[in-house]
């Protein structure tokens, strides 16, 4: 039997019903198939294809071009997933410019959902998105296009203060309209903390098993990364399919064995 298709109001009565979303980076039509095939919720063309795919050292070169090329090739095979993809750097500095590259992602790419980093400085940007009818997933923690302004890929939101920034700007960003929020490379705790105060759902990513769902870059998944994150984990290890890995990654975030504590932060 096939999988009813994922709407952005089946992910918050997951989160309401504390089953959990899964999500998976793809970035063309043969891996997006068997992802969809598996039944994974979220399918995200993330600016990761800066690494995985164009074999950059960081997001920062990928364009809105190559967003719309690799969102094409993945809607063709999407069928029952949520589509979100990622605005890339400097793609989003303005609400307008928002709206205009949201459209292209949409019309040209298929997504259903775009996804933008930051924190209040985003807050005026998703309203707009949000009141023209498109589905925004908020990223916080480690935002990989701040990269060299956050000098490297580090946990966010260890102190105090800046944790609670998170959470401030996590509602606020809410309440301007996100549909999701991603939070990435941030300590267990303050995960829960923010996962508890929403009423749309978290996703982590090494942010340990109390968020509503979770993430992960299909190549870290499949074991082809060198040096892969702490947060990741090689499925293929003990898999020998992609489809058999895909869906034990799905089993294992659905039932809490994944993460455990070696994959988070504290
Ligand atoms: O680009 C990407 O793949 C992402 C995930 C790491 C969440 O943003």
């Amino acid at each position: 039997m096939s999988k009813r298709k994922v709407t952005v109001t089946q992910l918050r009565k997951m989160k309401q019903a504390g089953d959990k979303i899964v999500s998976l980076t793809a970035y063309d039509a043969s891996f997006a198939r068997v992802l969809d095939q598996q039944g994974i919720d979220v399918i995200l063309v993330g600016d990761s294809l800066g690494m995985v795919i164009q074999g950059h050292e960081t997001t920062i070169p990928v364009t809105v071009d190559d967003l719309v090329y690799h969102s094409k090739a993945v809607a063709s095979a999407c069928h029952s997933a949520l589509l979100m993809v990622d605005l890339p750097f400097m793609s989003y500095t303005s609400p307008e410019m928002a709206l205009r590259n949201a459209a292209r992602l949409m019309q040209e790419g298929g997504a259903h959902m775009v996804k933008l980093e930051g924190g209040s400085q985003q807050i005026e940007t998703v309203r707009q998105l949000a009141l023209h009818g498109v589905p925004v997933c908020a990223h916080l923690g480690l935002t990989p296009q701040y990269v060299h302004k956050l000098g490297g890929y580090r946990v966010q939101g260890r102190a105090a203060e800046a944790g609670q920034q998170m959470l401030k700007d996590a509602i606020a960003l809410q309440d301007a309209g996100a549909d999701i929020v991603v939070l990435e490379c941030v300590p267990i705790a303050l995960a829960k903390e923010i996962t508890s105060a929403l009423n749309v759902p978290t996703i982590g990513i090494g942010a340990g098993k109390d968020c509503d769902g979770q993430v992960l870059v299909l190549q870290d998944l499949l074991g082809i990364t060198p040096n892969a994150p702490k947060f990741s984990k090689d499925f293929m290890a003990e898999n020998t399919s992609i489809a058999n890995a895909v869906s034990n990654y799905i089993n294992d975030v659905k039932s809490g064995a994944f993460p455990a504590k070696e994959h988070c932060f504290v």
